[in-house]
């Protein structure tokens, strides 16, 4: 009975063809690790899933956005866990994409006959890397408008067309309530969209074209032609081969599910994203990136400041048509990892340098583009040699990243010389320690010696005598830390609007 049913279903619905090429196919015999593409399905199912039920409650509006994710995350039955699955999977979401990635070139998984495979995976990828932006500023917290400042202003940054972009992106003259849509429409309906239809021609492929096999590796491949043959014979042979259903699925699965387990666990015991207090586009912001970004703020904090803005522009061009280019470039009919020394060699590098980039932005106070010139002194101001040393040391530590002092400096935060609260040493040395959650300023909590808090208690205590004069002219500091446009270079279109209100 069930049996007849099971027919009816197969037979009504088209199935059996379906399963021929798809999960009842053979394949070639690969490794668990494998596994990483199956990973990314899931992963990316759970956003879509996540994403889908947030969409009911989020408001996209500037008035409207902070509330409405606190109202989820505060009020909606288990809306926490949602928001807290959506984060982290989008988090493990990059991980794997890299991961994904630097396997491709370990195994050469981007040549003949697959480039079409690789070509429509780059477009994935950079599709991601625009989710998982966008999605973040959706939050329209502090943190979020700093990105949206850092992002206008890689815009504006673009030679020639760089004031229409910025026009373009804002829907507008002003960062306001259109760009917020435009952002949402981008996360939910344009990249969404762009990214089903090419998920659905990447997997195509991946059933055409197959998948690299380990003989392949073991010997040189010239053509599309004699790779083909060579895949053939290994999903035919007893030894080599073995149908996806249910030998390959089952292993791809274990590793799609231990990631999504993973996932499960962080968001149940870590949670969703913290809020940071609600953005205004008027007030100075922090910048304090997703962790995923860590790398890329370390690297752009070593270069040299007038390079940095240029190459946060130029880095992700260069990536696209390096990984456009390279089937094309790397055409040896080598593959596998024993004859391709360099690929190994490059693939250590780059996880090497994103572990490294990272470990060094944890461990640093750095906002992204910090300021080695401690804050002058102001006229008049006779400090004390603990003091002095304190003042070398809030460059050090980065301080000056976020506050000004005396007006002089980024004012990001507060201005440590305006403070409204004059708090005893112990009060202050607890807050520098560990601020309050909700106080976009790191822990330093490890990351100063006894020695070296003394001093800049001392020097944040001096600075609180210093002459308290009217507003600055101009904040200071790099480029960043100013509305897109305010820098000396080009005014931004909007910007002239909105300082004379
Ligand atoms: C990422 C930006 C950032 C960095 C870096 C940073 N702070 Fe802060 N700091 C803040 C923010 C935000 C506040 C909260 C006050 C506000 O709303 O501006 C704050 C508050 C303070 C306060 C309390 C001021 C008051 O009376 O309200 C002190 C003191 C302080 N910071 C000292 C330091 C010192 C010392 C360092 C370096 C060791 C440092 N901060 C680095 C962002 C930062």
């Amino acid at each position: 009975m069930l049996s007849r049913a099971w027919t009816w279903v197969t037979d009504r619905f088209g199935l059996t063809p379906i399963w021929e090429v798809t999960l009842g196919r053979r394949v070639p015999k690969t490794p668990w690790y494998f596994g990483d593409g199956a990973a990314l399905l899931l992963l990316f199912t759970v956003l879509v899933a996540t994403g889908a039920v947030m969409t009911l409650t989020y408001a996209p509006s500037p008035d409207a956005a902070y509330l409405s994710v606190r109202h989820i995350t505060e009020e909606q039955p288990l809306g926490w866990l949602v928001r807290a699955l959506h984060y982290w999977a989008a988090g493990f979401m990059v991980v794997m994409l890299v991961w994904h990635v630097l396997r491709q070139l370990l195994v050469a998984g981007y040549k003949s006959p697959r480039e079409g495979t690789w070509l429509v995976g780059v477009l994935i990828f950079f599709g991601i890397v625009v989710m998982s932006f966008t999605g973040y500023l959706l939050r329209w917290d502090e943190r979020a408008i700093h990105a949206v400042r850092v992002s206008l202003h890689m815009f504006h940054r673009v030679p020639v067309i760089g004031d229409a972009l910025v026009v373009f992106v804002q829907g507008g003259e002003e960062a306001g309530s259109r760009l917020l849509t435009r952002l949402y429409s981008v996360h939910v309906i344009f990249t969404p969209l762009l990214l089903y239809g090419l998920l659905g021609l990447h997997l195509y492929l991946v059933l055409f074209q197959g998948t690299t096999t380990p003989r392949e590796r073991e010997e040189p491949v010239a053509t599309a032609e004699e790779q083909r043959a060579l895949y053939k014979a290994q999903k035919d042979s007893e030894a080599l081969g073995e149908p996806f259903f249910p030998d390959t699925a089952f292993q791809s699965g274990v590793m799609a599910f231990t990631v999504l387990a993973l996932v499960v666990g962080l968001a149940v015991g870590v949670g969703p994203a913290p809020l940071y207090p609600h953005a205004n586009l008027v007030e100075p912001s922090f910048p304090v990136e997703e962790w995923w970004f860590w790398w890329y703020s370390a690297l752009i904090a070593l270069l040299p400041p007038a390079v940095a803005p240029w190459f946060v522009v130029a880095f992700p061009v260069a990536l696209f048509v390096a990984m456009v280019a390279l089937p094309f470039v790397d055409r040896s009919p080598a593959r596998g990892m024993r004859r391709r020394p360099f690929a190994v060699v490059f693939v250590i590098a780059v996880v090497a340098a994103l572990a490294g980039l990272s470990g060094l932005r944890l461990r640093s106070p750095w906002t992204a583009w910090p300021d080695p010139a401690p804050p002058p002194v102001p006229a008049g101001v006779v400090l004390s040699p603990e003091a002095e040393e304190g003042r070398h040391l809030f460059a050090r530590f980065g301080c000056n990243s976020c506050h000004a002092v005396a007006g002089q400096g980024r004012q990001v935060a507060v201005d440590l010389a305006r403070t409204e609260r004059r708090w005893s040493r112990d009060e202050y040395r607890r807050f520098i320690l560990k601020p309050p959650d909700d106080v976009a300023m790191p822990r330093y909590r490890g990351r100063l010696t006894e020695g070296e808090l003394e001093r800049l208690l001392d020097y944040v205590h001096a600075a609180q005598t210093f002459p308290r004069q009217a507003r600055p002219e101009r904040p200071a500091g790099g480029p960043f830390n100013r509305p897109p446009g305010a820098g000396p270079e080009r005014p931004a279109p909007g910007a002239a609007e909105e300082a004379s209100k």
